[in-house]
């Protein structure tokens, strides 16, 4: 049986994170977030790719491409989960299930980050535990796709 293979995409500013708004987004780098997710990946016994990227449309790439290469997509859109048509349409065009995911709590902070694009065409959405948020949704997502396996 082969390993499943998760997409981890982050988007505008995440390759900030250990100096961006410590108070709000925590002290952890990008880099250590994503040596986390490999080491989760292997608990799990699933393969953990990370991406990341300021462009709009190299994220709509990324998600088109994930399609035929992983099985599932976690996302922090950033910035562009208030505002992205594109990448919602991007993810709800592929037919792999994502998980979004923030590292703060979205809806503490100003109304327009009230607002995600993305939120009705996930799974779900976990936000506000720094960045175990993203172990969280690799964790979710990881038994998503074994449940719809079993039931298979
Ligand atoms: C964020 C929340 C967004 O509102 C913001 O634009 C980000 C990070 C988060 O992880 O908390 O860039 O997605």
């Amino acid at each position: 049986m082969s390993q499943l293979s998760i997409l981890v995409l982050h988007g505008p500013n995440l390759n900030l994170l250990g100096t961006r708004e410590p108070e709000v987004y925590g002290s952890t780098t990008l880099e250590g977030i994503n040596q986390s997710l490999k080491e989760e990946g292997n608990k799990l016994q699933v393969k953990v790719f990370c991406l990341q990227s300021n462009h709009e449309g190299d994220l709509v790439d990324a998600i088109h491409r994930a399609a035929l290469e992983h099985q599932g997509i976690v996302i922090n859109a950033g910035a562009y989960t208030h505002t992205s048509v594109a990448i919602r349409d991007a993810l709800s065009g592929v037919q792999i299930p994502a998980v979004e995911v923030h590292l703060s709590n979205i809806y503490r902070r100003e109304e327009f980050r009230h607002h995600s694009y993305i939120a009705p065409v996930v799974i779900g959405q976990i936000s506000g535990f720094g960045s175990n948020s993203y172990l969280l949704g690799l964790q979710a997502l990881v038994t998503h796709l074994r449940t719809l396996k079993s039931q298979k």
